[in-house]
Formats: structure tokens, sequence, C-alpha cells
């Protein structure tokens, strides 16, 4: 055994994860009667959901009557340009109604209707208003709620700790390897199964909207362990992020205040987002600015405006307007809902933007326009999992939320985030469980495989060379950035790999000083090893796909092409390799494809 002591605990499911994802699954594995851990690599309740604004979709059709599962459903693959696991959309679009009803018992307090309905508000690409919220901090009462639930419920927490690896008992994941943060002291969490619910990959970009936990971990530990991975190629630029100053560049600017009313214009205060109409969106998107304004009194007989075209739409829009010079002074367009709504809505609707815009760029929304531009967001895809039960190709491992694919395909609808937390969180819990009991003995490790977990934790204070880690992650972001960012070209892709395989060869000189005791260099050092390995994988997911799609835009196969219109870029490791392989999507049962295809 290598230095010291590990600290070994056991459960019957252990979640990885403190975020919407790994709380709902926690609250739904302790119902099942099983002992559940979780285990986070922030303090409970800082995970990055606390960071989501807008609202959680769900077809509760409080504002608009109109409203049902099976539009929630065809907006969502609309949205997703079809590359969705059906059923994932399906399963997702019938539960989330019920899963905000059920977040309202456990105390979530949203804004209300009139009546006292929970409110919902607009966002892109849904039909109907359809995202219950409060205020513009959603995710923090949401995560609040679940956190307050679970814990009454009596689940194990262990709070600060990074997993480094699985741990596996043959093809089975058995539990889990990681460390304190704050002490350095290792910990092993052993368990029938594993739910991964680590969220997202934001941190691979210098612009982006997520927090500091977003670097992948979650990701690079299921691709090591075996499992697949799906459209990685389709990463969200969300088109609304802080361009200025340079230091808060990139943080989320709701797209509820398009939601709200608020439009986009060009430095020539053109409302361009008209120019941008697809014609995939043509039939229901307004052409002109006075049935666009209509609309938002008036739903149920307007066609949307074209600031709510999906994600994907908006951003590149957005990028070609910079392009063309008709931007913002510092290189994004201009958000304005200071000339379209009152002071006292405003404040009301959109507290956080407010005071973020305030204390971060001294701008008054009341009074100016803000200046956004996209910022990296969300990974559309992730691992790859079984609709019903989040199960992975790997025995005993499971994932939901942002770390698991296929609900989305090729771009997420703004509000689906939250709901698919809540209906995949749930459902991880409960198959989780039922896999654990299913299963009689407990799991176990040998000690040298633990031994080597804890060998490979500490390399980076035996760095060969001189690398700072926190330069080195720097230097990742400037590859990623341009070379793998919203437009994208063969020659950029490759030259991102061959700068990523540079990293790969320089990360045993990366040296990190001090002890193991509060040392954030030790941290960064250890998040570069999942950040290489998620690189990768987007990158050469990005390779596979000649043609434009959804959140993945190739400048040299500008169109969607046919080929690729039912397939998947799965990724996966093999014999130490990241391998690409295109496979067909799931097919579609004739009735929900015909919802797809209605009009309206
Ligand atoms: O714009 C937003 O409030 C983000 C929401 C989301 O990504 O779902």
């Amino acid at each position: 055994m290598v230095q010291g002591q590990y600290e070994t605990y056991e459960h019957d499911v252990l979640i990885i994860g403190g975020g919407g994802a790994g709380l709902r699954a926690a609250i739904e594995a302790k119902a099942q009667g099983v002992s559940v851990g979780l285990i986070c690599k922030s303090l409970l309740g800082k995970a990055h959901t606390v960071m989501a604004e807008g609202g959680i979709a769900a077809a509760l059709g409080n504002v608009n009557p109109e409203d049902n599962w099976q539009v929630h459903f065809r907006d969502t693959m609309r949205g997703g340009k079809l590359l969705n696991n059906w059923r994932m959309a399906q399963l997702h679009a019938q539960e989330a109604p019920e899963r905000v009803l059920e977040l309202e018992r456990w105390g979530a307090v949203f804004d209300r209707t009139k009546d006292g309905l929970i409110l919902q508000r607009d966002f892109g690409g849904h039909r109907y208003a359809r995202l219950a919220h409060v205020g513009d901090r959603t995710g923090l009462e949401m995560l609040r709620t679940l956190q307050q639930h679970a814990v009454a419920q009596g689940i194990e927490v262990y709070m600060e700790c990074t997993v480094t690896r699985l741990l596996k008992d043959g093809d089975r994941v058995v539990g889990a390897f990681g460390y304190r943060r704050s002490t350095g002291q290792f910990i092993v969490v052993m368990a029938k199964a594993v739910i991964l619910a680590t969220g997202g990959i934001g941190k691979l970009w210098k612009f982006t909207s997520n927090s500091w936990e977003c670097t992948g971990n979650g990701t690079m530990l299921a691709v090591d362990a075996g499992a697949d991975l799906i459209d990685m190629e389709s990463y969200q630029f969300h088109p609304t992020g802080m361009v200025w100053p340079p230091s808060v560049r990139g943080t989320l600017v709701t797209e509820g205040v398009r939601g709200d009313g608020g439009t986009l214009r060009n430095s020539s205060g053109e409302r361009f987002m008209f120019r941008y109409i697809p014609e995939f969106f043509k039939a229901e998107t307004a052409d002109n600015e006075a049935e666009a304004d209509r609309w938002y009194t008036d739903k149920k007989h307007n066609r949307r405006t074209p600031d709510l075209l999906p994600r994907d739409e908006v951003a590149r829009a957005i990028n070609s307007e910079v392009k063309a010079g008709r931007g913002s002074p510092h290189g994004g367009v201009f958000l304005d809902i200071a000339s379209r709504r009152p002071a006292d809505y405003i404040m009301r609707r959109l507290p956080s933007m407010y005071h973020q815009f305030k204390e971060l760029a001294g701008v008054d929304i009341t009074k100016e326009p803000m200046e956004v531009g996209p910022t990296a967001h969300y990974m559309n895809g992730g691992i790859r999992v079984d609709a019903d039960s989040t199960a992975t190709a790997v025995p005993g491992l499971f994932a939901a939320g942002e770390v698991a694919g296929g609900l989305h395909g090729g771009n997420r609808l703004g509000g689906n985030a939250l709901s698919d937390l809540l209906v995949f969180g749930r459902r991880a819990g409960q198959y989780a469980a039922l896999y654990a009991k299913s299963l009689s003995n407990s799991p176990t490790a040998d000690t040298s495989q633990l031994d080597a977990c804890a060998r490979e934790t500490l390399m980076p204070f035996e760095g060969k060379g001189a690398e700072n880690p926190h330069a080195f992650h720097a230097e990742l972001q400037e590859t990623m950035q341009p070379l793998v960012g919203i437009i994208r070209t063969e020659t950029e892709l490759q030259e991102a790999l061959v700068q990523l395989g540079q990293y790969r060869q320089r990360l045993p000189q990366v040296r990190v000083e001090g002890g193991r005791t509060y040392n954030p260099g030790w941290h960064a050092a250890l998040d570069l090893n999942a950040m290489l390995t998620v690189a990768e994988c987007v990158t050469r997911a990005a390779l596979e796909r000649k043609e434009s799609r959804g959140g993945h835009t190739r400048d040299d196969y500008p169109a969607a092409d046919p080929r690729f219109a039912s397939v998947n870029v799965v990724v996966r490791k093999r014999y130490g390799a990241i391998v690409t392989a295109l496979e067909p999507t799931i097919e579609m049962p004739e009735d929900l494809r015909q919802l797809i295809e209605e009009k309206g």
C-alpha cells in the first residue's frame, strides 16, 4: 500500500456528483431501501446546477393549456435535429411535469400565475411557455430543495472529494477511488452500483458559463471504464454570455431575457435574427417585427419571434454578425430589454441579470443594452445509456444528467437540462438500487488496484519537469477555443489533435510543489488527465461528422448531409486508444414520428 491508510466505506449505491441529477438519484435510491453514498467535488449545495437560471421545461400547461407531453416531445426532437434517443425524449416529456410538482411538494417556491399555478416562461424552441421558474435563480432553488430533501432521507455525503478512478472487479464497476481535497487523504467507496452524475466539460474552453468543477471527470471515468459516448461533437455554445469585461467573459446571460421580451440587435440597431431563420423553422417563426412582437402578447395565434430560435441557430447568427463587422465594441452583439420592458418588470423577472451586469460590468440593464456573445455551455452528448434504466454498457455503472448523452441529440433546448436532471436522476436512482438489490455479494477490489490508483494520484508530485498545471490548462483552452469551437474545419480539428497529442506527451512534466493538504495545484494537475481525454473525444467525434447539424458546424461541410441524418457518432476507448464509429440512431415508432411531422 502506498503511504498511509485508505479511508474505506461501503454502500449499495454510490452516486458521484452532488448536482441536481446526483441528489435526485440519491433520493430515489434511498426510497428503494438501500444504503446510499454521495461523493462530490465541491461542498454540498454548491454544484454547478446552482448556476442554472431560466427554468425547468415541463408541459404543465399552466400558461398555455394546449401544451402537453406530445408537443414537448416534438419540440425536443426537432431541436435535437432528430439525433435524439427518442425513448429518452418521450420519457422526459411525459415525466417532467410530475417531477416539477414533486419538487414543489418538497418545498420549492416557484413564481406563480395570477391563479396561483406554477408560472411558466418562454424559451427558445419550445412551442409554448413551458419553463417553471424562480425569477432567474431556478437552479439555486432546485438544488436547495433537493439537498434538503436528500439529507433528510439519511444519505451519506462525502464532500470535497475528487474521484480519480472507478474500481472494477472483472467487467463490473464496484466502487470509486478518490481523495479528500482538503487533506489529500485517499478515500475508497465500494458499491454494488455506481451512478455518474458529474455534469459537464465546459472548462475545456476559454469562454464558458461553466464553473470550476466542469472538467469532464465523469466522462473520463466512464470512457476509461469501457463505456460508450455519443454525440460528443455536438457541444452547445449558448448564444448569450457576457463579453465584457474580460474577467467575466462567458458568464451566462439567461435566455429568459429573450423569453421575457428582450431582442438581439447588431451595431446598426437591426434585429438581425430575421435574416437567419432556417427553412426547418420557417413555418413557425415570424418573419417581421410586428408579428414577432405580437407573439409576446398573443402567443396562441402568431408565429414565434426568431430571437427564440433554438440555441445553435442563434449562436451561429451572432457569430456571423460579429464576423461581418456588425458586432458590438467588445466582439458581441446587443441584447436589449431596456427599451421593451419597464424597469420594475425587469427587476422582478430578472433580478440576477440586473445585479450581474450592474456589479460586474457597470451596466444598468433597465436603461442600457447588454453586450453578449456565444459561450461554451453544455455537453449535448455524453455517456450512452439505456433510456429506461440509465444503465451504461458497463455492468454496475449508471449515468444521469449532463454527463449522460442521448436525450438532447444534436442540440439541447433551454430548460430541458433541469428537467433531464430530475427525470433521469430519479430513474438512475431507481434502477441502480434495483441492480444493487439483485446482487448478493459485497463488492471487492484487490489491493493492487487501489495501490495503482494511489500511485497515479500522487504522480504530479513526482513530475519530471516544471510544467505549471494552471498554465497547462490555459494552453489547452487556447487550443480548444479556436480549433474546436463554434465553427470547425478539418484542418483545424486535425491541428487540434496534433496539439492534444503534444499535451499528452507533456503531461508527465507537470509538477506540483508542497504537500497534499489544501493544494490547488495538485487538484488542477489531476483534472488535466480528464480534460485531455475528453478534449480528444470531442475532437475525434467532430472530425467524424462531416456535415453541419445542430451544435456541430463545419465550415468545410456547411450543409446537413442526409447520410448523417440518422447516425450517432459513438466514441469509446479500445486498447488504450480513443476510437470513433458511426452507428444508426434507434428506430422511432410510427406514432411518434407522426407527432414530429405535425405542423405547428
Ligand atoms: O439561459 C438559461 O437560463 C440557461 C438555461 C439552460 O441552459 O437550460
